[in-house]
C-alpha cells in the first residue's frame, strides 16, 4: 500500500539538526534540567548532512511535500546553509526552517541563497523583561526583530512568528504583538502551551485557550475567520477585518488536530518519530550506517507509518502528562 493512500498520508518531515540551543525557554528547555551538566548529543551521534539528505530523498519518494528544519536551534549547527543547499534541489518540496531568530540577521542571506523558502521565528513578547524571563538567558527582543526584518528583506517571506502563550507570563503581550506585526505582511501565530516532554512542569492551568486568545484580540483588533489553506493545517487562520493581514492560533490542547496529522519527525541522531509526543523513535541511523539500501529504508519507514495510531493531543489528560515523552528540543517543533 502506498503511504499516499492512507487516511493520514505522510506529507511533512521535520528534521532536527541539533538538540542544542543557547536559549532556555521555560516551556521547552528549563534551566533546572538543561543546565551545565546536561548531556547533549555528541557530534558523531548526529546525522551528517549527507545522511540527512539521503533520508530526505527517501521520504520525498514516499510522498513528503514539506520539509522543516528544526532543532534545538538549527542555526547553531555549523554551516547549516550547506545542508539547505543540499535539500533545496529536491523537487516538489516546500523547504522551511524554524528558528529563535538570534543568529538570523547574520545568516538570512546565505540561507536564502542556499534555497530556503521561508522561516518561522519564535518570539514570545515585545517586552524585554517578559521575553527575557521566557528565554531565561537575557536575550533581548531587538535582536530577534532584527533577524525577522533581515529574513523578510532577503525574501524569506512571509515570515511566520510563533508566540507560545503561557498563563501568568505573557498573555498581556498578545495585543501588543498583534499591533506590532499587523500590516507588516508577517504572520503572527499564537500557540497554546503544550505538555511536550516531561521537564517543563506543564499544568493545564498554564494554558491560555485559543478561544480566549481570539476573544482578547478581537476586542482590540476585530477579526474574522479564514478557511484553511489545506487539509490538516496546524494553525486556525483569522484575518483583521480592516484587511491589514492575518494571524493564526495553534490550539493543540483545546482543539486537537491529530485526525489530520501528516507529520513525521527525524531527530538529530536519526530516529523517526510519528508523533511529537512519542516515547521512542525508530532508529534509521542504524540502517543508514549499516549499509541498508534506499528501498530497504523506504520499506522500514512505510512499516512504521502504516501502523501509526498516534493521537496524543486527542487523548491528553492528567494521566498522560506524566508519560516519559521525548523532549521537543530533541525532536524539533
Ligand atoms: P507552516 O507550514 O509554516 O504553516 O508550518 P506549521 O503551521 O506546521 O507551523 P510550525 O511548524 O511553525 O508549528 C508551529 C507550532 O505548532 C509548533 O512549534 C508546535 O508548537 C505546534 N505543532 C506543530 N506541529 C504539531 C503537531 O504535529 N502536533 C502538535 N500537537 N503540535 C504541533
Ligand atoms: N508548547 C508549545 N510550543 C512549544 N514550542 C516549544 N516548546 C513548546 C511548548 N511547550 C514550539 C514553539 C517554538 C518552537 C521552536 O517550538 O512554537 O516556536
Ligand atoms: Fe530553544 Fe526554541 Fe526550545 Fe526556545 S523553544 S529553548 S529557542 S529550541
Ligand atoms: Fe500529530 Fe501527535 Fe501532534 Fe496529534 S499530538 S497532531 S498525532 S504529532
Amino acid at each position: 500500500m502506498l503511504l499516499d493512500t492512507l487516511d493520514r498520508p505522510l506529507r511533512d518531515l521535520r528534521i532536527s539538526v541539533t538538540d542544542r540551543c543557547h536559549f532556555r525557554c521555560v516551556y521547552c528547555m528549563p534551566k533546572e534540567v538543561f543546565g551545565g551538566d546536561f548531556q547533549f548529543l555528541d557530534r558523531k551521534e548526529l546525522l551528517t548532512f549527507e545522511e540527512i539528505t539521503r533520508l530526505a530523498c527517501v521520504f520525498v519518494a514516499q510522498g513528503v511535500q514539506k520539509i522543516r528544519v528544526t532543532g534545538g536551534e538549527p542555526l547553531v549547527r555549523r554551516d547549516l546553509e550547506r545542508l539547505i543547499a543540499m535539500l533545496s534541489p529536491i523537487p516538489g518540496v516546500d523547504l522551511t526552517l524554524t528558528t529563535n531568530g538570534s543568529l538570523l540577521a547574520k545568516k538570512a542571506r546565505a540561507l536564502k541563497e542556499a534555497g530556503l523558502q521561508r522561516v518561522t521565528v519564535s518570539l514570545d513578547s515585545l517586552d524585554d523583561a517578559v521575553f527575557k524571563a521566557m528565554n531565561d538567558v537575557d536575550f533581548p527582543v531587538a535582536k530577534v526583530l532584527e533577524g525577522i526584518e533581515a529574513a523578510a528583506s532577503v525574501g524569506l517571506a512571509p515570515v511566520k512568528i510563533n508566540m507560545v502563550v503561557k498563563r501568568g507570563m505573557n498573555e498581556h503581550s498578545i495585543v501588543p504583538m498583534a499591533r506590532r506585526f499587523k500590516g507588516t505582511g508577517h504572520i503572527l501565530r499564537f500557540i497554546e502551551y503544550m505538555d511536550v516532554g516531561h521537564t517543563n512542569g506543564w499544568r493545564l492551568d498554564d494554558v491560555v485557550p485559543a478561544a480566549e486568545i481570539i476573544a482578547t484580540l478581537d476586542a482590540a483588533l476585530p477579526l474574522e475567520p479564514l478557511d484553511p489553506n489545506y487539509r490538516g493545517e496546524v494553525a486556525n487562520r483569522w484575518r483583521y477585518r480592516d484587511g491589514s493581514g492575518e494571524v493564526g492560533v495553534i490550539a493543540s490542547v483545546t482543539q486537537a488536530f491529530c485526525r489530520d496529522c501528516t507529520r513525521a519527525r527525524l531527530s538529530a541522531e536519526g530516529s523517526l518519530y510519528t508523533c511529537l509526543f512519542g516515547i521512542k523513535g525508530f532508529d534509521l541511523r542504524a540502517m543508514v550506517r549499516g549499509g541498508a539500501s534506499d528501498a530497504e529504508i523506504a520499506q522500514a519507514v512505510g512499516r512504521v507509518w502504516r501502523v501509526r495510531s498516534d493521537r496524543y493531543s486527542e487523548i491528553r489528560s492528567e494521566a498522560t502528562v506524566g508519560l516519559p515523552k521525548v523532549e521537543m528540543s530533541h525532536i524539533g517543533g
